[in-house]
């Protein structure tokens, strides 16, 4: 499948809420319940909050004849918030190239780590991309509780073991979201 990869521009907004709607419900469903997946990605989604979080981030789309089959957006500090693959590109290489790209443009910077909270379902992606669990967590929202891992990459030789550097930092949004509330279990 011959895709590229580029910058975010406002214009793929409404392109990429679909896309993160749909893959929730069609691939995190495998792994979460109806109830849980429709509170992670419900109708109704706030496009100027979307605009808000990508403020501040860098965000890479996968483009397949100008459609979105993938994105991924990263914080300044190396958190990768969130990283989906549309439902009908599964298993093409998609996020492995977006996360490329992230890893490449973070050396370029000088970031030591990568970090993320991963899903049940990408968890095995980024185990298989060099991340490993720091921690087991359940978030809550919406009155649903989700389980997710923390995983990071160290990408350099920087100093501290990931525990260390995870136990100074405040946990971040995880599943796309602002403002969840998280309890850490492992
Ligand atoms: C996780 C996800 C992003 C992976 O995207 P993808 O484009 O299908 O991944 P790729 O095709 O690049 O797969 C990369 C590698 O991971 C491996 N892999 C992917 N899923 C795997 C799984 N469930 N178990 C084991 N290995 C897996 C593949 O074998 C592949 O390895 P290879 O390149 O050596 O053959 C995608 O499944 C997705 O969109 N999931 C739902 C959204 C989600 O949960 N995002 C995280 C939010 S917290």
């Amino acid at each position: 499948m011959l895709f590229d990869i580029r910058r975010y521009k406002p214009g793929d907004l409404a392109g990429l809420i679909a896309l993160f709607r749909d893959t929730v419900r069609r691939i995190n469903r495998r792994d979460y319940s109806h109830q849980q997946v429709m509170a992670w990605a419900p109708d109704e989604i706030d496009a100027q909050q979307w605009t808000r979080r990508f403020d501040n981030k860098a965000v890479w789309v996968a483009d397949l004849n100008g459609m979105p089959v993938g994105f991924v957006d990263v914080a300044r500090d190396g958190q990768i918030d969130m990283l989906y693959v549309h439902a009908d590109h599964q298993g093409s290489g998609v996020a492995s190239r977006l996360l490329r790209t992230v890893e490449a443009s973070a050396a370029k910077r000088g970031l030591l780590r990568l970090f993320t909270e991963a899903s049940i379902t990408a968890r095995p992606f980024f185990e298989h991309r060099g991340f490993r669990v720091i921690a087991t967590q359940r978030v809550v929202r919406w009155a649903q509780e989700f389980v997710n891992y923390r995983m990071d990459k160290r990408l350099g030789d920087g100093a501290g073991t990931s525990e260390a550097v995870a136990a100074r930092e405040s946990t971040g949004p995880g599943f796309g979201e602002p403002g969840d509330k998280l309890r850490s279990r492992a």
